[in-house]
């Protein structure tokens, strides 16, 4: 084994996946600090951002991260995403999701699920091609959203009158650990299996930030 290859094995982490990062890390910002405080928001509003959160994420946030495994490429990153699903399955976080949103008062409507509709139906379309790189990107962002989330998805449910914590409570947490491995198993995908010029790196992400944008705007409804 020539040194470049033993240098490539040991430090998989390239200046393009830095800078691939800390634009991840800007739009998380971005997104998070667009976010209305909470005491700024009337009963109603509020209790519509939990129910399109709960819309988009009880169903699908599973769905998509297989996803994930399904279009990677590299060996070495499935293991990384096997995890995560282990620990989604294991300890049933749709479940989590759902005693967060009954607890609050908040369990979605058809108008709830109505207003996500076509960004959720968009993301489905989008995962199902099967990008390894662009899965996997999109999935880093939303796992680092939902861990920023976390406090201020809490806050609302609390103005709701809700104590019922463990789903925001064990997110807040185990979502920076997943976060880091989406962002190793990117790595290793671009490592074999680049994409092309003539694609969009964010297009994934950038369709998740507007159905984000439709669970806390409720975007589709004003429009
Ligand atoms: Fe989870």
């Amino acid at each position: 084994m020539n040194t470049a290859s033993i240098l490539t094995q040991q430090a998989p982490v390239t200046s393009a996946d830095i800078s691939i990062r800390e634009k991840i890390n800007a739009m998380i910002d971005d997104t998070i600090s667009s976010l209305p405080a909470a005491e700024k928001l009337s009963s109603e509003e509020r209790h519509g951002i939990i129910a399109r959160y709960s819309a988009v994420l009880e169903g699908n946030f599973i769905y998509w991260m297989t996803a994930a495994y399904m279009s990677v490429k590299a060996e070495e990153a499935r293991p990384i995403i096997l995890e995560n699903l282990y620990e989604e399955v294991r300890d049933a976080h749709p479940t989590m999701l759902r005693k967060f949103t009954m607890a609050a008062h908040a369990y979605p409507t058809e108008q709830d699920a109505l207003a996500v509709h076509e960004n959720l139906t968009k993301m489905r379309a989008f995962l199902g091609r099967l990008s390894g790189v662009q899965s996997v990107l999109t999935m880093a962002f939303f796992e680092g959203f939902i861990q920023r989330f976390m406090g201020p998805l809490a806050e609302l449910a609390a103005a709701q009158g809700s104590t019922e914590m463990e789903y925001t409570d064990v997110h807040g947490v185990c979502d920076i650990e997943h976060t880091e491995g989406l962002f190793t198993a990117l790595s290793m995908e671009m490592a074999i299996s680049p994409v092309g010029s003539d694609k969009d790196l964010f297009e994934g992400v950038d369709l998740l930030r507007a159905l984000i944008g439709d669970i806390v705007f409720n975007q589709a409804l004003a429009a």
